[in-house]
């Protein structure tokens, strides 16, 4: 069973045990969720759990999830990072690892029948352990958050305060903020579902530069200090946030087909996703960039909507990948009060010229062709327009 430690998964240990007289198993996952590990472990066992695994996810979850979406520039819907929708795929392959060392006959989630979350966990655990069964009870049981928090109290689980309030996820990657207040899309979020960021009224008064560099599409270094891949999000999670950037308002349109109101803090994924974008567009051809946009978003709603183990997904990966191979060099932007600007970049790899995109007559670019360019390429849409012209003088 994924165990978060939460209000869900704690009633469901007792559960499970109840109604299915099993034996569980629970396993926490950590990718940077920043929650207490051992006192899952401790609750876990309290709960009757046979046997417990905390497993530290926090490198493989940078390198094999959070990289490729950086490669990818995912945002979904332009404006969510992935944030819960990366760790989903991850915890469920931990869970089959687990599941097998242990000859576990289940896998046990506790996602609602609502959320995103119930179709990565069926689709990737049903897929990578085809002769396990898949359980979510939480998504039968029916039972209302109140009815919960009192088979919760019934049952000496603790239920914390801050779980009555919103329902957070939180990676690595960024905090996902639901439920309560929040429900009406038509306010504006309360200051205390924020941690990682400061509101841009309260930001220094003075911008900060950040310089990032890239080599073959992924971050290696902040303002010249080489670092590993978790200590470099989590220095720019705190530059960004310092500054206000990072907080996301989002209408959002769930695999399911409901529209939720979601709030995201994600500091360090903005100005990642900023910083690689622009360096895209000084290395790539044209043809490479316009085409790019359509396998990312291609890649984006794979991600979002449970398909990870898809093979189309590693079909993707196959040509970002391949696409990355340029993408060196640094880019700089500004932060100030909540907004990001890209303010310079530089790369070996550049396909900018200023000797010949200068406004100086005597480049190595000569004008006269594009006289004989414009000719040709417009040549279809004039021929277009001269038959409408002729088709509408005809007309009675
Ligand atoms: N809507 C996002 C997703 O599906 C985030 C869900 C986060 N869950 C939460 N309990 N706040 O990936």
């Amino acid at each position: 069973m994924a165990y978060s430690g939460g209000l869900d998964t704690s009633v469901l240990i007792k559960y499970v045990q109840e109604k299915y007289d099993a034996q569980v198993i629970t396993i926490t996952i950590d990718v940077g969720q920043g929650e207490d590990l051992k006192g899952a472990e401790e609750k876990a066992k309290k709960l009757g759990a046979l046997k417990h695994y905390n497993i530290d996810a926090k490198e493989e979850f940078a390198k094999e999830y959070i990289f490729p979406a950086i490669k990818a520039n995912a945002l979904y819907e332009g404006k969510y990072p992935l944030s819960t929708s990366l760790s989903r795929p991850l915890i469920a392959k931990k869970m089959v690892e687990v599941a097998e060392k242990e000859g576990a006959t289940g896998l046990v989630h506790g996602c609602t029948g609502r959320g995103n979350d119930q179709v990565r966990f069926d689709i990737t655990l049903s897929a990578l352990a085809p002769e396990k069964k898949v359980l979510a009870p939480v998504r039968e049981w029916g039972l209302t958050r109140e009815e919960e928090i009192t088979y919760a109290k019934n049952n000496g689980i603790p239920v914390s305060e801050n779980a009555k309030k919103y329902s957070i996820d939180a990676s690595i990657w960024g905090r996902a903020i639901e439920c309560g207040l929040l429900e009406d899309a038509n306010n504006e979020p309360p200051e205390d579902v924020y941690e990682w960021t400061t509101s841009a009224e309260n930001a220094p008064n003075t911008p900060e530069i950040i310089t990032i560099r890239f080599e073959q599409g992924v971050p290696v270094s902040v303002n010249g200090k080489v670092m590993a891949p978790l200590e470099l999000i989590g220095a720019v999670n705190e530059i960004a946030g310092k500054h206000g950037v990072g907080r996301i308002d989002h209408i959002e349109d769930r695999i399911i087909g409901l529209k939720s109101r979601e709030i995201y803090e994600c500091p360090a994924v903005l100005v990642i996703l900023e910083a690689h974008k622009d360096l895209e567009k000084l290395v790539m051809t044209r043809h490479q960039v316009l085409f790019k946009q359509q396998i990312d978003s291609q890649w984006v709603y794979l991600a979002y909507s449970g398909l990870w183990v898809d093979p189309l997904k590693d079909d993707l990966d196959a040509y970002i990948n391949r696409s990355q191979e340029n993408v060196t060099g640094e880019v700089k932007l500004k932060l100030y009060k909540g907004s990001i600007q890209v303010i310079g970049r530089n790369s070996p790899n550049s396909l900018y010229d200023k000797n010949l995109a200068n406004y100086n007559i005597k480049t190595s670019f000569d004008q006269s062709y594009s006289k004989g360019f414009i000719e040709l390429w417009g040549l279809q849409t004039r021929m277009y327009n001269s038959l409408k012209a002729c088709k509408t003088s005809q007309k009675p």
